[in-house]
Formats: structure tokens, sequence, C-alpha cells
């Protein structure tokens, strides 16, 4: 069996990108694989959070998923501040790790060009992620197109470890889904989905209620041709809405081509948000049920306690080969 691991943020509630990207990925990959996941609260502080707000965000990515499909049974679900070894082995990364690459990473260069006050955590945020992954031996992360570089940065880091203080480190691969690896904006097809674009009409988060959804669907920017067609250079918008709904539907994209021939934009709008609207209800209803149950806590006691056994010996193992301590 191959090892799994792969992580998401805990900040605002969960959109369509992140569950078709990643959590339709993990539920897929948990009956044949070893799968480990986590709720990367370490990672959310590198911008200022509300205590508050952070604590359930915790909680409700942890029940989302739960309800989204990962069976506990099956797989380890935990908390990274739980689990020390991970900022042990982050700041191992970070000493492996040159400014120069960290300063290439597109998405600090998007999330710090224009700010004001961006912390040093936003730069050094690569190596935790590298950490995260590398302390499980994991062989394969699942995650959506927008994370591609950070595994490459992930793989480089590992490389560079082993290189210098013996091979410790397991190597891992990207996986990134044939579609759906990049949901785009409802409002603007060109931009990711994101939880956080501040217009709220161009992102669908899996809790939205269904007449929230049809709102939002029905004014997402298509073209004015009203032919429902895939073609992402040329309509973006349309070929968006496609890939939705055969993410999440039974049809393929020339199945939906086919479903909405003749038809204009107003039923093709209708027909993918009752298609959205049908696969959330029954994992609203779960989340629901979770959200303040004790079940929860039990799981993520448990998946602590698995992951910290795990990463506390490959943490071990790292000291070592780098001379830390007193241990050999
Ligand atoms: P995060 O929390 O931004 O996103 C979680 C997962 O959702 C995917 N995703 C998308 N997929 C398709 N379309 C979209 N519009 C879309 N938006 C987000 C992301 O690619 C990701 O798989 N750095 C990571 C968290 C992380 C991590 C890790 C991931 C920390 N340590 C170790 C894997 C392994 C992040 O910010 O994801």
């Amino acid at each position: 069996m191959k090892t799994i691991f792969s992580g998401v943020q805990p900040t605002g509630v969960i959109t369509l990108g992140n569950y078709i990207g990643a959590f339709r990925q993990f539920v897929e990959l948990q009956n044949e694989e070893d799968c480990i996941f986590c709720i990367v609260d370490q990672h959310a502080i590198t911008v200022q959070q509300n205590p508050d707000d952070l604590k359930q965000a915790i909680r409700s990515l942890a029940a989302t998923y739960i309800a989204s499909g990962i069976d506990p049974e099956k797989s380890t679900l935990f908390i990274q501040s739980e689990v020390p070894a991970h900022a042990q082995a982050g700041w191992i990364m970070q000493c492996v790790s040159y400014i120069g690459e960290l300063e290439r990473m597109t998405q600090f260069k998007d999330k710090s060009e224009g700010a004001e006050g961006v912390s040093a955590a936003l730069l050094t945020y690569p190596p935790l992620m590298a950490a995260d992954i590398l302390l499980y031996n994991t062989d394969i992360v699942p995650v959506g197109e927008d994370q591609k570089q950070h595994l490459e940065l992930t793989r480089d880091l590992a490389e560079r470890f082993n290189s210098r203080y013996g091979k410790v480190l397991t190597i891992p691969a990207v996986r990134i889904p044939k579609n759906g690896a990049r949901i785009k904006s409802l409002q603007d097809p060109l931009k990711k989905m994101s939880k956080s674009d501040p217009n709220k009409k161009a992102t669908i988060s899996i809790l939205d209620t269904p007449k929230e959804i049809e709102k939002k669907i029905k004014s997402a920017v298509t073209d004015s041709e009203g032919v429902v067609k895939f073609d992402v250079e040329n309509k973006p918008g349309v070929s968006n809405l496609l890939i939705i709904e055969s993410s999440l539907g039974g049809l393929s994209i020339s199945e939906l081509e086919t479903k909405y021939e003749g038809l204009g934009y107003g039923a093709f709008k209708a027909g993918v948000a009752e298609t959205v609207n049908n696969h959330l209800a029954g994992i609203q209803q779960r989340y629901h049920e979770l959200i303040d149950s004790p079940e929860l806590d039990s799981i993520l006691d448990q998946g602590a306690e698995k992951a910290n056994a795990i990463a506390s010996t490959t943490l071990k193992k790292m000291e070592a080969a780098m001379g830390l301590g007193r241990r050999r």
C-alpha cells in the first residue's frame, strides 16, 4: 500500500473548488491506500486570524472531511498543531531552503504583492508544507493544480536533505485530478475559485443553501453565444460550469453538451444548480449531525495519536542524521 498525505487550511468554509480538486480525490484513494489527512491550522496563521473564527473553522473542516466521505476507520484525520513534530521538522526544512527559491513561489508573490505587514511565515510556508508531507514517508500527495509548485519544491528539499545527510526522506509524487484541477471563479472564469475571494458571488461554499447556490450559478459569468459547448479558451465560463456538473453528476462533458443542445443558458444553469444541490444535500446533512458531536472529538484524538507516532519517528531520524542533540 502506498502512503497518501494531504492537507487543507481551516480558513473560511470549504468551496466547491476545494471539494472537487481535493476532497473527491481523498475519498477515491482511501479504499486502496493508506491515507493521512491534516487540518493545517499552523498554515492558516501565516495571515492574522480571529481566534474564535479559527477554532470554529478547524471544527468545521474536520466535520467537512468526514461528511465528504472520509472514513475514520480507513483514514487518519488530525489537526497539525496537535502534532508538534510538524513545527520542529518545519524548522529543519527552512534550514535546507534558500530564500531565492521561496521568493519565487507564485503563491507568495500573489499574497505578498502590495500587501502591508507581510509575515515572515508567508515566505517560509512551503518548508512547513514540505515537513507535513515528509514526516509521513508519503508516496503520493493529492492536491489541486495550485499546489503543484509547492510539491516540486518539497521534492527538491527532500532530495537536498538526503544528499547532505543520507537517505532519510521519501520523495513524494503529486496527484492532480484530470478534471477539476482548477475550478474557476463564477464571476471571473479566468481566476481560480478561492475561499478568500471577497466577492461572495464568485464562490460556492459546500454549506450554501440550495437557494444561494441557484442564485450564484444563475449570475455566473458566461458569454453571449447561448451555446453550451466545452471550449476552455473561448468559453471559459460555460466550460467551468460543465466541469462542475460533470464532476458532481454522473455524466461526461460530451454527454452534458448533448443534454443541453438547443437549450439556452437559463436551462443550462438551472440544470447545473440542480446537480450541485443534489450532490451536496447528503454532505450537508451529515455535516450538521457531526459538527457538535463528541464523535468528532474522538476521531481527532485518535488521529492525533496515530499521526504523532509516525511523525515523531521520522523527526528523530532527521535530527539524528543532522547531528542535532545527543542521539545517534
Ligand atoms: P488550500 O487549503 O488552499 O486548498 C485545499 C485543497 O483544495 C485545492 N483547491 C482547488 N482545487 C481545484 N480548484 C480550485 N479552485 C481549488 N482551490 C483549492 C488545493 O489545491 C488543495 O489541494 N498549501 C495547501 C495546504 C497544505 C497541504 C500540505 C496540502 C499544507 N500542507 C501538505 C498538501 C500537503 C493549501 O493552502 O491548500
